[in-house]
Parts: C-alpha cells; sequence; structure tokens
C-alpha cells in the first residue's frame, strides 16, 4: 500500500447486499473503487452488529485492492490479530473505545496492518495530537457511528485542523458518514483523502446491474475533485 493524497473513493458494504458480499466488493472494485470499507459493529460500542474476522476473511479473495477494516467495537485489542489474520490491509479503531489506543495502535502494525483512529462527532481533534506518528489513517466521523443512511454533521473545522497537524507526514484523512457528492467538496476542501460512502454508492444499483455504483463514484470523486481546485 503506497501512499499518497489523491481522491480515493471507499464503499461501505454496510450498504451491499449482505448475502452477497463477495460479488458485491468485485462489483464496486470494477466500478471504480479504490478501497473497500468494511464496518465491524459490536452491539456494545454502537447500538448495532455486523460481522466479525471470518466475514472479513472470506470476503478478502473478492477483494484486489485495499481492504480497510473499521472496527467499532469495544474491547478492540484482543481481536487486532484475527482481523490481520484476516487480512485487512487498514485497521481502524476509535479513540473513544478504551483507555490505551497508543497500545491499541502499536499492536495494529505490530500485527502488520496500518493503523487508523477514528474520532465520534463528539470528539476533538486535540484527543489524537499525540497519536499522529503511530497513525497511518485518522478517520473523522460525520455521523454518530453505528448505522448507513444517516445525516452528514459538519465536521470541517476539525478536518482543518487535523490536516494542519498532520503537515508533511504520511497520513490519510478519511472521512466516514453522510459522503455524497453535495458533502464530498466540504471535506476534500478541508484536507480529507479517503471518502467512505455506503448509501450514495450502492443506491439504484445491484450486483446485477452495477453501472449505477460506477455513476456514483464518479459523481462523488468529480465533486471532491473539483473542490480541491
Ligand atoms: C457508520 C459506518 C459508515 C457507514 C457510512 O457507522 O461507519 O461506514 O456505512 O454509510 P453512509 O455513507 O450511508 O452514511
Ligand atoms: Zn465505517
Amino acid at each position: 500500500m503506497s501512499f499518497d493524497r489523491s481522491i480515493k473513493i471507499a464503499p461501505s458494504i454496510l450498504a451491499a447486499d449482505f448475502a452477497a458480499f463477495g460479488a458485491e466488493c468485485e462489483a464496486i472494485e470494477a466500478q471504480g473503487a479504490d478501497w473497500v470499507h468494511v464496518d465491524v459493529m459490536d452491539g456494545h460500542f454502537v447500538p448495532n452488529i455486523t460481522f466479525g474476522p471470518a466475514t472479513c476473511a472470506a470476503i478478502r479473495p473478492h477483494i484486489k485492492g485495499v481492504m480497510d477494516v473499521h472496527l467499532m467495537i469495544a474491547p478492540v485489542d484482543p481481536y487486532i490479530e484475527a482481523f490481520a489474520k484476516a487480512g485487512a490491509d487498514v485497521i481502524t479503531a476509535h479513540v473513544e473505545a478504551g483507555p490505551h489506543i497508543h497500545r491499541t495502535l502499536q499492536a495494529i502494525r505490530g500485527a502488520g496492518a496500518k493503523a487508523g483512529i477514528a474520532l465520534n462527532p463528539g470528539t476533538p481533534a486535540s484527543a489524537v495530537s499525540e497519536l499522529i506518528d503511530m497513525a497511518d489513517l485518522i478517520c473523522v466521523m460525520t455521523v454518530n457511528p453505528g448505522f448507513g443512511g444517516q445525516q452528514f454533521i459538519d465536521m470541517t473545522a476539525k478536518i482543518r485542523d487535523l490536516r494542519a497537524m498532520i503537515g508533511d507526514r504520511p497520513v490519510h484523512i478519511e472521512i466516514d458518514g453522510g459522503v455524497d457528492p453535495k458533502t464530498a467538496p466540504l471535506v476534500a476542501a478541508a484536507g480529507a483523502d479517503v471518502l467512505v460512502a455506503g448509501s450514495a454508492v450502492f443506491r439504484g444499483g445491484s450486483v446485477t446491474n452495477p453501472a449505477p455504483y460506477g455513476d456514483n463514484i464518479r459523481a462523488i470523486r468529480a465533486a471532491a475533485e473539483a473542490a480541491r481546485g
């Protein structure tokens, strides 16, 4: 996984057909997705349950590019090894998920994956100021995690603060929640490079009719790139 700050679209399979994850991953990659975003929820850290490492391992062979695993679970540390073994390229943990996020990030890198830190909307940028060198990605949540299809919460000031904090370091800024062609320009202009989108990518398409996925991905990317100038 090489580093660059080009706009990357990461469809969230939370909005895919759960009975056809393998085919859905292949379809979104064929339609132009850069990364595949995989939302793991435990019904404890967030009020919803999705799936765990066995499902990640099952879909891995259907993903050619980056598998970006977003852990909305607490505790995190006992499961890092399993998600790394399942083939996650990026493992993101929430800064709110426990008292030892520094150790969690060390463990993620130690397991051979890129380390991400996610911040809920109520968490300030300063929560990660001591962690920038431990991280490969900072995920700014623009919804309260747990569900797809929620309304975008404007976190532009936080994104700008993080972008300034990161400087020249090779750390991605990822945005997760409510990203569509209307909101993508705001976050791209503020300094984000990885845009997660669930409903705005999968809307109107299906595994048997995947062309709308491509139209949706292109629309988000074009809006984001135009805002960067
Ligand atoms: C929210 C998840 C997101 C979600 C995004 O808890 O982390 O990845 O699937 O979905 P949309 O794009 O529909 O807001
Ligand atoms: Zn997510």
